[in-house]
């Protein structure tokens, strides 16, 4: 069975084939460049350029797969959370194509198709039931994954996104957009990573919650405290001692969650999900645990990409669900517990 996937919540615009979990194409192309300039991505620019590009992105991602319309026997689209603008894009796109082509279509939501985009190509496939970490610029999010796409949020971000707190942060350092990666990096570079110390966010000893902004903040103020001394080892030092401390909480409380369900495994999607650091420390709370497993999509899925709502789409087709021509683009769509 092939399915059309489609993403256009933020500001990639991305089309694909998948049959399953195999990805015959996933064309990503995005608008990042544009935004850099902001500093954070400016919706306006994000829909333009999607109804630019769509069709263009949908050519590629037919030719890459070897495939042609009249061969795809679902479309899967992205109907939020996400950028109005941008959303409806993709869900307009959709619902030409399903009419047309008299193909069935389904609306998918994007905090889960990060998480699902584990279950891509050839990694090993988690078992339910898991904990879902979602990490990306717009969600920090845990979810008791029970069984096939039922599921239940456990708790979410109190103020910005985990990603969010790496982009501002990086615009704090003046180190661009987006600052995930650059943080990353700057991290990895530092010589002295006593030097910098942040306040840890405590929620209360019994909550899952996450916050962002007071790590941030302190950020901010050890800058504008510490003027004079910035320079290239002092910004490796702070990026470092920021990254260790969003981690840390990350891996506790997704650590914790599993203990208090009973659950073994552990699935982390969404950009932040690319992070090696993130990744390293997660292996290593796993291996103390003695016996929870971690896993973590393909790099190239851990960013926004239409594989996986493919994917997802696909299993939500499979076990009844369907969408209607009556498809909205809701950019606050909230995960149903199911
Ligand atoms: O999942 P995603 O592509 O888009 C949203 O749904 O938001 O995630 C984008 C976010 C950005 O905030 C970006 O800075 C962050 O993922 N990111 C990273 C890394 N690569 C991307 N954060 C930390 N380390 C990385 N290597
Ligand atoms: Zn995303």
């Amino acid at each position: 069975m092939l399915t059309l996937g489609i993403e256009t919540s933020c500001d990639e615009t991305s089309l694909s084939v998948t049959a399953g979990r195999d990805v015959l194409s996933n064309i990503v192309s995005s608008s990042v460049h544009l935004h850099k300039r902001y500093g954070g991505v400016v919706p306006e620019i994000a829909s333009r350029f999607h109804v630019e590009y769509i069709l263009e992105v949908l050519d590629k991602a037919l030719k890459n797969s070897g495939k042609s319309l009249k061969e795809i026997k679902l479309i899967a689209v992205t109907n939020g959370p996400g950028l109005v603008g941008a959303l409806l894009t993709g869900v307009s796109l959709a619902k030409s194509l399903s009419l047309s082509l008299r193909v069935p279509m389904i609306g998918v939501n994007h905090l889960l198709s990060h998480l699902y985009s584990a279950f891509l190509g050839d990694a090993e496939r988690p078992e339910f039931p898991f904990i879902g970490l979602v990490v990306s610029g717009g969600h920090t999010a845990l979810f008791y994954c029970r069984s096939g796409y039922k599921q239940k949020l456990l708790s979410q971000t109190q103020d910005d996104a985990v990603g969010e707190a790496f982009d501002k942060v990086a615009k704090i350092l003046k180190l661009g957009y987006p600052g995930g990666p650059v943080v990353e990096r700057m991290a990895k570079l530092s010589k002295d990573r006593e030097r910098v110390k942040l306040p840890k966010t405590f929620l209360g000893t019994d909550s899952l919650d996450f916050s962002f902004s007071g790590v941030k903040t302190a950020v901010l103020y050890y800058v504008r405290k510490n003027e004079r001394l910035m320079d290239k080892e002092l910004v490796r030092d702070i990026c470092y001692a920021f990254q260790e401390n969003v981690i840390d909480d990350l891996v506790e409380k997704a650590m914790r969650a599993a203990e208090l369900r009973e659950v073994r495994r552990i699935v982390v999607g969404g950009g932040v999900a690319a992070n090696t650091r993130l990744r390293e420390k997660f292996t290593d709370a796993a291996r103390f645990s003695g016996g929870v497993k971690v896993y973590f999509p393909q790099k190239m899925y851990c960013m926004d990409n239409a594989a996986m709502v493919g994917v997802l789409g696909e299993e939500l087709y499979k076990r009844g669900c369907r969408s209607d021509l009556h498809l909205s683009a809701e950019p606050n769509l909230e995960v149903v517990n199911a």
